[in-house]
This record gives structure tokens, C-alpha cells and sequence, in this order.
């Protein structure tokens, strides 16, 4: 897709991180949004920013773990601009906890967010993309979609799966001859809050706990990396640009690949595991 302006983009997950900075890309392009999220004050917050700015933007409060609050936002989109050209897939949750200690509560979480959450969203709207015979649905797995690393096992189950998703899709629009194109975003580490957002927004609250010691030395390794990675502006527009030029993969940390590379290296030369 190349004419984004006078256009529609909804963002799950939109109201901050990764999502935000999605926004900010499309709206600097002329596209309207529609941002839903689960957390109402950040909503309101990033309503505020883009009405500022003269951008025609609405919010909905939206838990993407749910079908009908996905079609509803649907309806939104429609009532509210008449079409939707652009759909990100984004919002999503994780924390470290081992596979054997996770609690079931927590595996139903974290897959119900990160991985209904896309199949809910491509179920809802690609019909109304393909419908137009324009448009690009995205959604965001993670580098945790390519290759599994320990004390990450219900994040790697949802993100793998949102990467089969989006494959799928894909082929399935080519194969049809449909303008309609699939991508698939896998951020390395981006400077957001989504630690403690999943925190907050964990059946029950707090962190998990089981293995904490392992877990609670992760968590800090990982927040240490959020706070070193890239800004989730700068990946609002690696999107912008991967939709523009039709890419399937969108990476923000390509070198990372190289663990990718040499598990499939592995997995032909002698089917060994590598250490990730
Ligand atoms: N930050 C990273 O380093 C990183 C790396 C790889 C992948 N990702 C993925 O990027 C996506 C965006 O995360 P982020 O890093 O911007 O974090 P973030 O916490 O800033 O943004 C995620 C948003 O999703 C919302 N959300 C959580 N549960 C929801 C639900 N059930 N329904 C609707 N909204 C919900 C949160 O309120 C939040 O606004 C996620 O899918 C995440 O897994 C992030």
C-alpha cells in the first residue's frame, strides 16, 4: 500500500510503546486512527496528543482477548470513517516464568492476549480489507517468534504462532491474487513499559512467582535491554516503510537473526538444539 493519506489505521495496543509510535507514523502520513487498549487513562492520553496535532483519531477501550470487543471495534471503525485501510495487531503481554512452574492462569493469559488477540483481529477485519480489495493488516510478534530462549515459554508459544499466522495469510492473499497484503512485525528489544504493564494487567496482579529467583534475574536483564533498545517511534516508521515497500518481515534488530540462522543450521546439520 503507498496512498496512507485521508486513510483509516487501527492499532491494538495502541495507546503506548511500540503502538504509539505506529500511530505517530500514520498520522504523519495524513491517516486517521482508530486506537484501542485495554488501559483507559493511556487512551485518553494519546486521544489527546493526536486531536493536538488536528489528527481525526477516536479511542476504544478494548481487550483484544475478546471476539466481540474486536468486532465492536470494527463496527467503530466503520460507523466512524466508512472503511479501514491499515490494521496493526499489537497489543501484547508477557513475563518470565519458567514452562514447568507457569501457572495455567498465566498460559491462558498471555496466549489469550498475544496470539487470540491477532486471530481475533485477522478474523474481524481481513474480510473488510479484502471486501475494499485494498489494505494491509500487520501484527506484531516479537524475535521470540523465531526462536524460543528459556523462562519465555507461554510469550514464545503465542509469538511463534502469531509469526505461522501471519505466514499463512500472506500466502493465502498471494495465492488468491489479492491486493491485500500480511506482515509480520519482530522487534528486538524497544524502550517501552510493557513489563510493567503485564504486571499490572496479570490475572490476579503482581509477578509471578514459582521460580522467582531465575525469574526475578531475567525480568531485570530484560528491563535492562527495554531500557537500552530502540525508540518505539523509530519503529512506527520502520512499519510505515515496510507496508510501503510490501515486505513481509518487518525486523528492528536484524543482526539478531543470526541465532535464527544457526538453529536452522543445526537443526539440518545434526538436529541438535542450540543454546538460543
Ligand atoms: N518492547 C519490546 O522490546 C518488544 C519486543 C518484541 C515484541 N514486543 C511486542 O510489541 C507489542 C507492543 O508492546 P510494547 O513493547 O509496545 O508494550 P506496551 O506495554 O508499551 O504496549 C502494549 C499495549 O498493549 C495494551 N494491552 C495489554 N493487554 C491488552 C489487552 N488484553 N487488550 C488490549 N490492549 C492490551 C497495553 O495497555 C499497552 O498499551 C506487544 O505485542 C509485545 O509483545 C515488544
Amino acid at each position: 500500500m503507498q496512498d496512507f493519506s485521508g486513510r483509516t489505521a487501527v492499532i491494538t495496543g495502541g495507546a503506548s510503546g511500540i503502538g504509539l509510535g505506529m500511530a505517530r507514523a500514520f498520522a504523519g502520513r495524513g491517516m486517521h486512527l482508530v486506537l484501542a487498549d485495554l488501559d483507559s487513562a493511556l487512551l485518553k492520553r494519546a486521544e489527546q496528543e493526536f486531536a493536538d496535532a488536528g489528527v481525526e483519531v477516536v479511542t476504544q477501550a478494548c481487550d483484544v482477548s475478546k471476539l466481540e470487543e474486536i468486532e465492536r471495534l470494527a463496527e467503530l471503525t466503520l460507523e466512524r470513517f466508512g472503511g479501514v485501510h491499515v490494521v496493526c495487531s499489537n497489543a501484547g503481554v508477557g513475563l518470565p516464568t519458567s514452562a514447568r512452574n507457569m501457572k495455567l492462569a498465566d498460559w491462558e493469559w498471555i496466549i489469550n492476549v498475544d496470539l487470540w488477540g491477532p486471530i481475533y483481529t485477522v478474523k474481524t477485519f481481513l474480510p473488510l480489507l479484502e471486501e475494499q480489495e485494498v489494505g494491509h493488516i500487520n501484527a506484531t510478534s516479537s524475535m521470540a517468534g523465531l526462536i524460543s530462549s528459556q523462562m519465555m515459554g507461554a510469550y514464545n508459544v503465542a509469538k511463534h504462532g502469531v509469526v505461522a499466522l501471519m505466514a499463512a495469510t500472506e500466502r493465502e492473499l498471494r495465492a488468491k491474487k489479492s491486493h491485500v497484503r500480511a506482515s509480520v512485525l519482530c522487534p528486538g528489544p524497544i524502550n517501552t513499559n510493557i513489563s510493567q504493564h503485564s504486571v499490572d494487567f496479570r490475572p490476579g496482579g503482581g509477578k509471578p512467582k514459582g521460580d522467582s529467583k531465575k525469574a526475578g534475574k531475567l525480568a531485570g536483564n530484560i528491563q535492562a535491554a527495554l531500557e537500552q533498545g530502540m525508540q518505539p517511534d523509530e519503529v512506527g516508521e520502520l512499519v510505515l516503510s515496510a507496508i510501503e515497500q510490501e515486505k513481509f518481515w518487518i525486523l528492528t534488530h536484524p543482526h539478531w537473526s543470526k541465532g535464527v540462522q544457526k538453529q536452522l543450521d543445526a537443526l539440518i546439520d545434526d538436529q541438535t538444539l542450540t543454546r538460543a
